[in-house]
């Protein structure tokens, strides 16, 4: 099963994706999380990212593409998998086509208001990778991850100027993209509202037509 998540910053995708991962067995492969990666370990891409991320502008496409067809030339990805937060561009989706096909595009809809609260309450676990929220997902104790102990912190693109900037880069660059694969008919809306385990569920009813 090869899959795009679609949708704005915050809808959730990374946490459905790992749901997804797990009940299907297939590679979650999340641009966002590469670039973080290639920063925290101060890899001469992620030096040049860095920046581009914090001020949540979007990495330029040559080099997404490129580490994207990198990563899908692993092994791995034999069975199927799911590209999180990538195509990005209708450029991007365009050099996508050139080396992976794709079955469903799942486009992840939340209003700008769930939007908002769910980045801001966002903290994170850099090494054990996990994701929290303060108020919808938090931690057994406060501040710090469960699996890993260490202390929780904010991606420095969730404060507030960065997310409004992400808003809009979103709304401009990435929204096209809704209409470029309905048009190709691979596209089905998901309600991000409601909890995670709802969600999940109207993925998984939605992927069902598909195995
Ligand atoms: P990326 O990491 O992809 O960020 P994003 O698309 O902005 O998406 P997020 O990770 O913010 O949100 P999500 O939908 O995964 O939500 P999550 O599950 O965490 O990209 C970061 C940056 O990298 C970009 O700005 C750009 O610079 C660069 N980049 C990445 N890909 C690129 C590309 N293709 N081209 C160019 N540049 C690229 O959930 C959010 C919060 O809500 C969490 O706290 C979670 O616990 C909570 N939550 C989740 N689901 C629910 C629910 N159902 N109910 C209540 N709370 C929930
Ligand atoms: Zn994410």
């Amino acid at each position: 099963m090869r899959l795009i998540f679609l949708g704005p910053p915050g809808a959730g995708k990374g946490t459905i994706a790992v749901k997804v991962k797990e009940a299907y067995q297939i590679p979650h492969i999340s641009t966002g999380d590469l670039f973080r990666e290639a920063i925290a370990n101060q890899t001469p891409l992620g030096k040049k990212v860095k920046a581009i991320l914090d001020s949540g502008e979007l990495v330029p496409d040559e080099v997404t593409v490129e580490m994207v067809k990198e990563r899908l030339s692993r092994p791995d990805v034999k069975g199927g998998y799911i590209l999180d937060g990538f195509p990005r561009t209708t450029g991007q989706a365009d050099a996508l086509k050139a080396f992976a096909s794709v079955d469903k595009v799942l486009n992840f809809v939340l209003s700008e208001e769930k939007i908002v609260e769910r980045l801001s309450g966002r903290r994170i676990a850099k090494k054990s990778g996990r994701v929290y929220h303060i108020q919808y997902n938090p931690p057994a104790k406060e501040g710090i991850c469960d699996e890993s102990g260490e202390p929780l912190i904010q991606r420095p693109d969730d404060k507030p100027e960065a997310i409004k900037n992400r808003l809009r880069v979103y709304a401009k660059q990435t929204a096209p993209l809704i209409d470029y694969y309905q048009k190709e008919g691979s596209l089905v809306d998901i309600d991000a509202s409601p909890s995670p385990e709802e969600v999940f569920e109207l993925v998984r009813k939605a992927l069902s037509k598909l195995s």
